[in-house]
């Protein structure tokens, strides 16, 4: 199962996520993280971003966003290019070559989730995969239904995550209607997986991905299936998980030669 940490803060789980990546890339500098976008990793990205201007190097590091807004100009501030860029690529000082995003230029969509998968096979695959949770239980944008063997391509946004992501844009009829997201078969090939989740409206659907039965209703589910996933999780976030007693218990008791997140 995935191993659960509970933190006080966002600030808390931010530290604690950017200092396995920081122990990760002192392994190998060229490390491959899979990026996620949203409110819930910036904690992470701003935690390493400290850690950078205090001297650490990320330059080497290489990267894959999750997902894409498929339409929306690649210009546009709320595209996951422009936000790669602002919250990631510059503060972190990674090298933007290196940092890749799915291409949701309508124009050649339908290769874009198969060309994106090539890259991700040709860096030698993802190393450490960032996921935040939708209030749906998608990860990426792998909505309810989607198939646990299921690649980069294109999918329907549902209007639950279309409400949820409304506050990026000045009204809800902006939010593109399509994404492409890597897909839950890809992200189940990443090394490792660390997924964060805050506040009281993401409890439910990480007490659904975490103790609920494996389902494509809940695509979150499929961490389940991956043999190096942690969740890390606020109180609020873990209020509604059966087992919490277990895993506070279990992470107190941590062996010592078995590292956080590596
Ligand atoms: P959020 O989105 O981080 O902005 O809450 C998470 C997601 O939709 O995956």
């Amino acid at each position: 199962m995935a191993e659960v940490i509970v933190v006080g803060s966002r600030k808390a789980a931010g530290a604690l996520v950017a200092e396995a990546i920081e122990r990760l890339v002192a392994q190998q500098p060229d490390a491959v993280l899979g990026l996620a976008t949203g409110d819930t990793p910036l904690p992470v990205y701003r935690a390493l971003a400290e850690r950078v201007r205090a001297g650490l190097d990320l330059s080497e590091v290489r990267g894959f966003a999750l997902d894409e807004y498929v339409g929306l100009p690649v210009s546009h501030p709320e595209s996951y290019h422009s936000v790669i860029e602002r919250e990631v690529v510059v503060p972190l000082g990674l090298t933007p070559g290196s940092i890749h995003v799915p291409d949701g230029r309508p124009l050649g969509i339908e290769t874009a989730g198969e060309r994106y998968e090539d890259a991700i096979l040709a860096s030698g695959g993802v190393d450490l995969q960032l996921l935040g949770i939708g209030t749906d239980g998608h990860i990426g944008f792998n909505e309810p239904g989607s198939s646990f063997a299921s690649l980069t391509r294109v999918k329907t946004l549902t209007r639950q995550t279309r409400d949820d992501n409304a506050r990026f844009f000045d009204s809800v009829d902006e939010v593109p209607v399509h994404s492409i997201t890597q897909g839950l078969g890809t992200i189940l090939r990443a090394r490792r997986l660390v997924l964060l989740a805050f506040g009281a409206g993401k409890a439910h659907a990480v007490a659904a991905a975490l103790e609920g039965p494996l389902s494509a209703s809940v695509p979150a589910s499929a961490i389940q299936l991956h043999p190096r996933a942690t969740v890390v999780v606020d109180e609020e976030a873990a209020s509604r998980l059966t087992e919490l007693e277990y895993y506070r218990d279990a992470f107190a008791q941590k062996p010592i030669w078995d590292p956080v997140i590596l």
